[in-house]
């Protein structure tokens, strides 16, 4: 399985970049977690990366925020009527995008090899995706904590632990960064993590931390 970071917080050499998250996923399905906040972002990031955003299989919001859904008006476009597992929020907008509004409402699986925690606090899930090396665990921003949004993620696919959590950890706490450390066996903090939280789990948990950036390309 392939995951390619379509846009981050972090820039890449020959990428466009702003403060957002999307990131492509390549297994056995193909689909989009995030749109980060713009069409041009996601179409110039994916033709540096030699990608098509034709071809989806679904499409994934986390939550609710601009910096994550801006760019799904060119995903529905290239995409017309692909799902878009969403929490509860605003069904017209996603219609006008030309997606299919699929609410999630609870912990379940949305996909084959693919589970949702829910939306946690009411607003944010997080997914899980069967992988050859085990369950990814793929976060928006983890406004909710990211260490209770593995621990859904973890329940409900049956995985006592991820191989790897991926996305914003949104400025954690070092006792959650600890938490989430006992829940997997990788680290890649993105987005609105913080430079804080980056440098907190490359420094205590060496073994665990991957560095990611827009343009990061990880194959699992
Ligand atoms: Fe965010
Ligand atoms: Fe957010």
């Amino acid at each position: 399985m392939r995951i390619l970071v379509l846009n981050d917080n972090t820039p890449g050499k020959g990428f466009l970049n702003d403060w957002g998250w999307s990131v492509l996923a390549e297994g056995k399905s193909r689909f989009i977690f995030d749109a980060d906040t713009k069409r041009e972002i996601l179409l110039h990031n994916s033709k540096v990366l030699g990608l098509s955003l034709q071809n989806l299989d679904f499409a994934v919001l986390s939550h609710w925020h601009y910096d994550h859904y801006g760019g799904f008006p060119i995903v529905g476009e290239l995409n017309p009527g692909i799902p878009l597992y969403a929490p509860p929020g605003n069904g017209t907008m996603v219609r006008q995008w030309g997606l299919r509004v699929r609410e999630v409402a609870k912990a379940g699986d949305l996909e084959a090899g693919v589970w949702t925690s829910g939306p946690l606090n009411g607003f944010e899930q997080a997914i899980g995706v069967e992988t050859p090396s085990g369950l990814v665990v793929i976060v928006g921003c983890s406004h909710p904590g990211v260490d209770g949004l593995t621990k859904a993620v973890l329940e409900v696919s049956g995985y006592g632990k991820a191989h790897l959590v991926i996305g914003g950890f949104h400025y954690p706490s070092a006792r959650t960064l600890d938490r989430l450390s006992e829940l997997t066996e990788f680290i890649a903090p993105a987005h609105c993590s913080g430079e804080d939280a980056k440098a907190y789990v490359r420094r205590k948990y060496p073994e665990k931390f991957i560095g990611v950036r827009t343009g990061s390309v990880l194959e699992i």
